[in-house]
């Protein structure tokens, strides 16, 4: 394990004595001052990722989701606290999938998918069969010259998280990656990643504003406070595996029962937001 950063502050390797976990953030507080106003974006937040896990996160609009997930990622370096990640992750094996597909407009779907692949290094005849397998996964087998903006929303969101899939990250950072998508598409998306999620084991962080989407994908979902962002409460999504399609997972009792919690968690926060 090691540190990413504020390393003046941060002088044990592991300070949570947190065992096989692949990331410990332990009372991370970010501040931002726009213009000299100081906007308190995240107060002493703690949170462990174990290797393989996936959590999601949700909280009021403005609360410091997308700030800590850029701390994490090492693009945000001006906070107190310690973050401590496996080393390994973030030379190599991090992926950040956003709201909007970063997909490059002028490079073909293939391409745009192989970028990540090309970047570590990875031959060219190697990278363009490991991106037409993923392409073909994600279920974009016959798109592979085609350009972004010959797709639909779906296809490029799926794009997108191919081109993050198919470099196998031990950590996927996603911020409201579905966000954008209709119902019916989501659904599906959901569904597929989750299948692949199930194959590859990444640990995941996974921001959304859709409560049945925290509750379907992830195994814990943290539900946040306003600004500043704590961390106010912690659920272990139990349901069956394998998980049913989130079409059917309505149906369940269980999941229910955790929409109910979840949403009673948030509700006070978003009215005070
Ligand atoms: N680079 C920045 N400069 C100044 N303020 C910032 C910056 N980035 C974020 N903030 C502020 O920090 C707070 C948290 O922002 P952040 O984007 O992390 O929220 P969020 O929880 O992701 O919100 P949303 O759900 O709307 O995406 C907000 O008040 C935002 O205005
Ligand atoms: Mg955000």
């Amino acid at each position: 394990m090691s540190n990413i950063s504020a390393p003046e502050q941060n002088a044990s390797p592991d300070p949570s004595g947190s065992g096989d976990a692949l990331l410990d953030i332990s009372d991370l507080t970010v501040h931002f001052r726009p213009g000299g106003r100081r906007i308190d974006a995240l107060r002493n937040v703690s949170l462990t990722l174990g290797r393989g896990e996936f959590v999601s996160l949700v909280g009021p609009s403005g609360c410091g989701k997308s700030t800590l997930l850029r701390v994490v990622a090492g693009l945000h370096n001006d906070y107190s606290g310690t973050v401590t990640i496996d080393e390994t992750i973030r030379e190599q094996s991090l992926g950040f999938v956003f709201q909007r597909d970063a997909l490059l407009p002028w490079k073909t779907v293939i391409d745009n998918v192989a970028t990540g692949l090309q970047i570590r290094g990875v031959g060219k005849a190697e990278r363009r069969d490991r991106a037409r397998e993923m392409m073909d996964r994600v279920g974009l087998a016959g798109f592979e010259n085609a350009y972004p903006n010959q797709l639909s929303g779906g296809m490029r969101q799926r794009a997108s998280v191919a081109r993050t899939l198919v470099y196998r990250p031990s950590l996927i950072l996603m911020d409201e990656p579905f966000g954008a998508l209709d119902a019916q598409t989501k659904g599906q998306v959901q569904e597929l990643f989750l299948s692949i999620w199930d194959e590859m084991r990444p640990s995941v962080i996974f921001v959304t504003h859709d409560l049945a989407e925290s509750i379907y994908l992830a195994e814990r979902v943290i539900v946040m406070s306003g600004r500043p962002g704590t961390i106010k409460t912690e659920l272990d999504v139990d349901l069956p595996e394998p998980r049913t399609s989130p079409f059917e997972i309505w149906k369940d009792d269980k999941y229910l029962s955790l929409h109910g919690q979840v949403w009673d968690a948030l509700k006070s926060e978003i009215e005070e937001s």
